[in-house]
């Protein structure tokens, strides 16, 4: 049996998201060990695999970008450094290869040289049996050194395990690749696992870790200080160090919204843009040295100017925590909307304060996503389903219910995930109403609504249901998913104001 592979550099190595190859171990479909799979087991699932078969994963990587909030993804070689670890590493793999290679050889030449001796002899085993046997020999040996697809797949590994490492965390047994330049914080950042953190800058200690196995390297200054005997110990800052070999680690995941510490920041307007006349999309920046650490689907209180806040959904995906946005409604008469979209100008301060609320993915869940969103409630939707995006989730439903066809004020977005990903259905439904005010007839409409959808779909009802927007509309699809028997675990709901 060939190496054992974990599901990440599996998924990799065929091109295909890490949660397609879960299902077919869940589903009996594919033979893992412990957790992990073989290059053979990968090819019966996958005979049409190629080494250039890597759309899916292109695309999901594409979208990831996105969702970084169109942070920069640098697809650089690691570190000089790094590199020629891994080379080295990679090396004595392939010199101790050979020498077994070396070994087989001279073993099956003696094989050969025996089965001679013993044909040359009178009377042991009939000559014709001896013939079969040599020749099923020779092209045994000579299939196996034809390169196959097997081959291809071992040297895309090979080449996969010199442009990246895979980081292994317990005890929550998450696992992630890093790649290029990334610190391991980075990397798991980008992967939508919530590592324990603070400032990502070598301050605070707050992303000490330990290593358990593996080799790692300081690429970052930081000035945090780290005892002799951590060190000893194998303590590492995870926003300094990246990863040269394939590394365990012992740190601590976030796992609920009690994990996150509360946070006051000062941050800057980056940027600020009408969507449409009445809503507005603005872009704060936490400092260098202080970011964001939330959860996605939470919210923050927002101060501005002398004292104007509001409590606002991030539209954001906590893989970027410098960068985070949100979507502000002109509600005349608020001063609060007022200020933002008459007053507030590039590099004001805002104060952020927070995160709150337990609209949050369950991370655990393997049932499909279901997504509704009416009108701003797009926002922790938007945030929700980025952050679904980096955990590279199976299945996605985003309906978005507008009021009109300019309440779904950001449809380009979900056209584009939809574009991109196979996996990501969107569907547009326009009201014809105002969903913060829905009784009557307005409520007997959108049940409809619903369960035409519910009646299209046979896979909705084994879901995950996320609904957010106004209180009314939210209590309705809320109601309605309840009645269909769907436990209050599995409906998730945000109302918004
Ligand atoms: S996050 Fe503060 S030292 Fe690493």
């Amino acid at each position: 049996m060939s190496e054992l592979l974990s599901l990440t550099r599996a998924a990799r190595l065929i091109g295909v998201a890490r949660s397609e190859l879960q299902r077919k171990i869940r589903h009996g479909e594919m033979i893992s060990h412990d957790g992990m799979v073989n290059i053979e087991s990968l090819l019966i699932c996958y005979p049409d695999a190629q080494l250039e078969d890597t759309v899916e994963f292109r695309r999901i990587t594409q979208i990831k970008e996105r969702a970084f909030g169109k942070r920069v993804v640098e697809y650089v070689l690691p570190d000089a450094e790094v590199l020629a670890a891994r080379i080295t590493e990679l090396s004595t793999m392939l010199a101790n290869s050979q020498g077994q290679v070396r070994q087989f050889n001279a073993l099956l030449d003696r094989l050969w040289a025996k089965l001679t001796e013993i044909e040359a002899q009178p009377d042991t085993v009939p000559r014709l049996t001896m013939e079969n046997l040599k020749t099923w020999l020779k092209n045994e040996v000579k299939l196996s050194m034809e390169p196959g697809l097997n081959n291809s797949l071992a040297i895309k590994d090979s080449v996969l395990r010199i442009m990246t490492a895979q980081v292994t965390v317990l005890p929550s047994k998450h696992d992630f690749l890093l790649e290029g330049h990334d610190t391991i914080l980075e990397a798991a950042m980008r992967s939508g696992i919530p590592l324990d953190y603070g400032c990502s800058g070598g301050n605070c200690g707050l992303c000490k870790a330990k290593v358990l196995s593996g080799e790692v390297k300081k690429t970052r200054h930081h000035d945090f200080v780290i005892s002799e005997a951590e060190k000893n110990q194998g303590y590492i800052l995870l926003c300094s160090n990246t990863a040269v070999t394939d590394v365990v680690l012992e740190a601590p995941v976030a796992g609920s919204v009690q994990d996150i510490p509360f946070q006051q920041i000062s941050a800057k307007v980056k940027a600020t843009g009408l969507i449409t006349d009445d809503k507005l999309l603005l872009h704060l920046q936490t400092p260098r040295t202080q970011r964001l650490r939330f959860l996605a689907g939470q919210r923050l209180i927002l101060r501005v100017g002398q004292s104007f806040s509001e409590e606002l959904p991030i539209a954001s995906c906590p893989c970027d925590d410098r960068n985070v946005l949100f979507h502000i409604s002109r509600q005349s008469g608020n001063l609060f909307s007022d200020y933002v979209f008459d007053r507030l100008r590039e590099h004001d301060v805002v104060e952020m304060e927070g995160p709150h609320g337990e609209f949050i993915l369950h991370e655990k869940s393997s049932r499909p996503l279901y997504f509704f969103a009416f009108d701003s409630g797009f926002a922790p939707i938007r945030s929700l389903i980025e952050h679904a995006l980096s955990l590279e989730a199976e299945n996605i439903h985003l309906h978005w219910f507008g009021s009109s066809q300019k309440h779904i004020y950001l449809p380009n977005i979900a056209h584009a995930w939809k574009d991109a990903l196979d996996n990501f259905h969107y569907t547009e439904h326009v009201a014809g109403f105002d969903l913060r005010s829905v009784s009557g007839k307005r409520e007997e409409t959108l049940m409809s609504q619903l369960e035409s959808i519910s009646t299209q779909d046979a896979n909705l009802l084994q879901g995950d249901i996320y609904i957010a927007g106004s209180e009314d509309a939210v209590g309705i699809a809320e109601q309605f998913f309840l009645g269909k028997g769907l436990p209050k675990t599995r409906v998730s709901v945000e109302c918004l104001k």
